[in-house]
């Protein structure tokens, strides 16, 4: 039936499978700042979540748990194939990171991309109520949008971006990139993590769709696609609205079946208080100093906290570290980083091949500096409870994310969030959205070893009274910004949209 009066739909359920000492399993609430946030609006209003179990040829009925309504959507072993680890994420994820790893474009994964997003958009359609909200989550699913406005007019629909959308002359690379535009135009609200995001996707439509925007915003309408765009029209300066469309009209009175397309940034955040609360829980104190005492007392503790993943400039910062253990400014025993890597993508190539590099990098740095008694680098490629992060960030000293290229980067936010004495430094790559954000971490171009390892030193040097400085105002600016802020501000302009629509929360 289609009762809910707010959707989310997002590639993944916001729950995962925990299997039972008695091989039974059941669903845990996965952790993550998206998920806590859509919680109480779930459980305000008639909520569900359209999302893939995670697993391969699984036909799951709908079901309850906890607060969520799931609506989960099966994928075939071909289509994780295809879909996730092909179209998903050995395409897009590449292309949207600045093809830090070469994007592979097959035919046979855009089709099963096609086909998986339309199974997304089906499964919202039945599950919306008349003139519901529906929420879509990132570039899994970019489709969703046009194909579940073409299936239920109805619907007020909002989609949200984690990650960067790329500036045109590398989006003009993907085949189909007219298709993932009208895909995304169908919303009516369309949000990123930052400006320059924004401002990289109004480009792309106006140069690929002849759509002008004006103050973010442009009249679309269901006719995609004006034979004039079928083939890369030369004429159109994508930074200059094209001659027959005066900017006004971008803003002028929609026709019958158009709509008002907003295009704005919402940068995600945390939340905050399950931060706050696991850092000022007694245990989780002892935690952080048995793990200082377990790594020996060292006078600095680094840590690094990614997903295995070639966007996040992990060689680098090894590399960065293993030229000061070389050079003496650090040294084994008085100074450790912690690198906790979890498991990520695994069976595709660009991430095998990136296990390789890191394991091969810490292996032959460990191999030069370990002493019987200390190591240089502690690798640790396995994921880590909610409580031993909040531990592993109260026991460190100097927090390092150096991402080629991030979306947003939570692992800053958390980190900061998490040091409630004030205490920590945090060096931080400038192609974070984090960074337009944390303006007081130490900004880095983690592209440029020299300044890496300069300023891993000067977080390490840096005077006391300095570092809480900045950890201050940084704290300032993530505690009144948590991730609930986030979700309402974008449902709030959501709902000002289409001015009959209710509002969510
Ligand atoms: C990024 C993406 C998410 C994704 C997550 C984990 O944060 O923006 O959409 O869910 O990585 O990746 P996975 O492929 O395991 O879902």
């Amino acid at each position: 039936g289609s009762q809910y009066d707010f959707v989310v739909v997002s590639n993944r359920l916001p729950v995962d499978r925990v299997t039972d000492d008695d091989g039974s399993s059941t669903w845990r609430r996965s952790p993550g700042g998206l998920v806590s946030a859509m919680a109480p609006v779930m459980a305000s209003n008639d909520g569900a979540w359209v999302g893939w179990s995670g697993g391969a040829d699984e036909h799951l009925d709908p079901f309850d748990h906890d607060v969520f309504h799931l609506v989960p959507v099966p994928l075939s072993a071909q289509e994780v194939e295809r879909f996730y680890e092909g179209f998903s994420n050995a395409t897009l994820w590449p292309l949207y990171h600045d093809v830090i790893a070469p994007p592979e474009f097959h035919r046979t994964w855009w089709n099963a991309y096609k086909e998986v997003n339309r199974r997304f958009a089906e499964a919202a359609a039945a599950t919306a109520a008349d003139s519901a909200t529906v929420w879509v989550q990132d570039y899994q699913l970019q489709l969703v949008p046009r194909m579940l406005r073409q299936l239920r007019p109805d619907l007020t629909i909002g989609f949200f971006d984690h990650i960067p959308f790329p500036p045109l002359e590398i989006f003009a690379q993907l085949p189909w990139r007219r298709s993932v535009l009208e895909g995304l135009t169908g919303a009516d609200l369309v949000g990123f993590q930052r400006p320059g995001d924004a401002q990289n996707f109004m480009r792309c439509v106006r140069r690929y769709m002849g759509v002008n925007f004006r103050h973010g915003q442009a009249v679309v309408g269901p006719e995609v696609t004006s034979t004039a765009f079928t083939q890369p029209d030369p004429a159109v300066d994508p930074d200059k609205p094209a001659a027959d469309t005066p900017e006004e009209t971008a803003s002028s009175a929609e026709d019958a079946g158009s709509w008002t397309l907003k295009v704005a940034s919402y940068p995600i955040s945390i939340d905050v208080e399950a931060i706050r609360s696991m850092a000022a829980k007694p245990e989780t104190r002892k935690r952080a100093e048995e793990i200082r005492r377990e790594l020996g007392n060292p006078d600095t503790v680094f840590l690094g906290v990614d997903r295995l993943d070639y966007t996040k400039g992990i060689v680098h910062r090894i590399k960065a570290y293993g030229e000061l253990l070389e050079d003496g400014s650090l040294e084994v025993g008085q100074d450790v980083l912690i690198q906790v890597a979890s498991p990520s993508r695994e069976r595709v190539d660009s991430y095998k091949l990136l296990r390789e590099q890191v394991e091969g990098t810490v292996g032959r740095l460990n191999g030069q500096f370990d002493t019987m008694e200390h190591t240089a680098i502690r690798y640790l490629h396995h994921g880590y409870p909610f409580a031993e992060m909040v531990a592993l960030y109260l026991a460190t000293d100097i927090m390092l994310v150096t991402s080629l290229r991030d979306g947003m980067n939570l692992v800053a936010k958390e980190y900061v969030a998490a040091k409630h004495d004030g205490s920590g430094a945090l060096v931080l790559s400038e192609f974070t959205g984090a960074a337009e954000q944390l303006k007081q971490a130490i900004l880095v171009n983690p592209h440029d070893i020299d300044e890496l390892k300069e300023l891993i030193m000067y977080a390490k040097n840096m005077p006391e009274d300095q570092g809480r400085r900045r950890m201050r105002a940084m704290r300032r600016q993530v505690l009144t910004h948590d991730v609930n802020d986030w979700q309402h501000k974008f449902l709030t302009d959501l709902a000002g949209l289409r001015g009959d629509g209710d509002d969510p929360h």
